[in-house]
């Protein structure tokens, strides 16, 4: 690749490898950008990026780093002529932040700081970033808008509100020191991604037994796992089980191209750093969930009434009005199409990705 100038259709993607940026891998490549892959595999492996190449039909280029490897990014920068970072490497499993936090807040904020760091240095300043609606915390509001107060209650939701704050003050200091070229970043705050490619070959692929409600219920539906918790049935909502917005992966990262064309356009053209909510819309309850699983795979879903998780809210959903006005972004697919792309990808790879 050049070496010397941008080229604006080469995105680097942090995390490219996992559920989420192995998704986004298909997109861009499919939208005709050439994809540099920094990854250092602790929550994912090579296969998911062959079976990218395959799906596309298109060649990527991986890396295999730590994105708190400074060096490394530097060599990367230096070779590859990116023009703007999707960044999805990051540790997202709540329990384990909450026995682990120094990991999480060395892995997720300090591997942002290393790689705003790298960037900068590069002059390579547009950023598309994975945030969460884990950033709200635990909120008063049923739906969530992009200027709520922030709050995170654990230290995973922590991580990402300490990252969004860093992105917000590196893009603010560009207007003290008059920088040439700006600061652009889209915070993508994510609501609850589920489904998989609709070619089965790529999906969610949990290490030991799943912490979220879908990846749990396909291994209960395919027999890898008895029976499912409903973690409350006495919340206030029509059934009394969890409300949330689920929306599909491959919604989800055509948001991500869509954000990266609006840091090219003229709302970002002097820079900045804005916050979208990317859900759907509409929330629903567990029992729903259950019972779109068991009627579009035909499945039934052995489970039981357990008591309250920690930490869960009772009803969430978003507000994915400014994505729409901004981003001229919505999701498209719905439960069904979620429901039978998660049971599609469970199917064919039963034990996930063998490698
Ligand atoms: P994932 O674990 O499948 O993917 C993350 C990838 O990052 C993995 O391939 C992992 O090996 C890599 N990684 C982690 N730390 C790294 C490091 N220091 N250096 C290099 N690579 C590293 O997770 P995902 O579901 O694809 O999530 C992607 C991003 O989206 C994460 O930042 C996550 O917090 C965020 N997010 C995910 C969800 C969700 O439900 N999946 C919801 C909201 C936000
Ligand atoms: C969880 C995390 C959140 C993270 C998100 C995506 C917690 C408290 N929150 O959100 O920070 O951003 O995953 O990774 O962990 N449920 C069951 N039984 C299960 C699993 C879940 O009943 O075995 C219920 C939950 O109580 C909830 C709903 O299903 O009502 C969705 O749960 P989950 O998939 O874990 O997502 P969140 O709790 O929204």
């Amino acid at each position: 690749m050049n070496q010397n100038s941008i080229n604006h259709k080469n995105i680097l993607v942090t995390g490219g490898a996992g559920y989420v940026g192995s998704h986004a891998c298909v997109e861009l490549l499919q939208s005709g950008f050439n994809v540099v892959v920094v990854d250092n595999l602790c929550n994912s492996k090579t296969e998911s990026l062959s079976r990218v190449q395959h799906i596309t039909g298109r060649p990527l280029t991986f890396y295999q780093h730590d994105i708190r490897d400074k060096s490394a990014l530097a060599d990367i920068f230096a070779k590859e002529a990116i023009s703007t970072v999707m960044h999805f490497a990051g540790l997202k499993a709540v329990g384990e932040s909450c026995e682990k936090p120094a990991l999480y807040y060395d892995n997720n904020v300090y591997g942002t700081l290393a790689l705003t760091e790298a960037m900068a240095d590069a002059n390579v300043k547009k950023l598309v970033f994975s945030s969460s609606a884990t950033v709200y915390g635990a909120s008063d509001c049923r739906q969530y808008s992009e200027d709520l107060p922030l709050g995170a209650i654990n230290p995973y939701g922590r991580s990402k509100v300490m990252i969004e704050a860093v992105l917000r003050d590196l893009s603010a200091a560009d207007t003290i020191n008059q920088h040439k070229s700006p600061w652009k970043i889209a915070l993508l705050r994510y609501f609850n991604p589920i489904g998989a490619h609709e070619s089965g070959q790529i999906g969610e692929d949990p290490d030991g037994i799943p912490n979220n409600l879908l990846p749990y219920i396909s291994q209960v539906a395919i027999g890898k796992l008895a029976q499912l918790s409903v973690f409350g049935n006495d919340y206030p909502t029509p059934d009394g089980t969890g409300i949330r917005d689920y929306i599909h992966v491959v919604d989800l990262v055509k948001g991500h191209i869509k954000a990266i064309n609006a840091l090219e356009g003229e709302a970002f053209k002097s820079g900045g750093c804005k916050a979208y909510n990317l859900g759907t819309g509409q929330g629903y309850s567990v029992l729903e969930m259950i019972n779109a699983f068991e009627t579009v795979t035909g499945q039934r879903i052995n489970y039981k009434i357990a008591p309250r998780r920690t930490g869960d809210l009772a009803e969430c959903f978003a507000n994915p009005a400014l994505a729409l006005k901004e981003l001229g972004w919505k999701a498209e697919k719905n439960l069904d199409d979620m429901v039978a792309d998660t049971w599609n990808w469970q199917t064919k790879n039963p034990q996930g990705y063998i490698q």
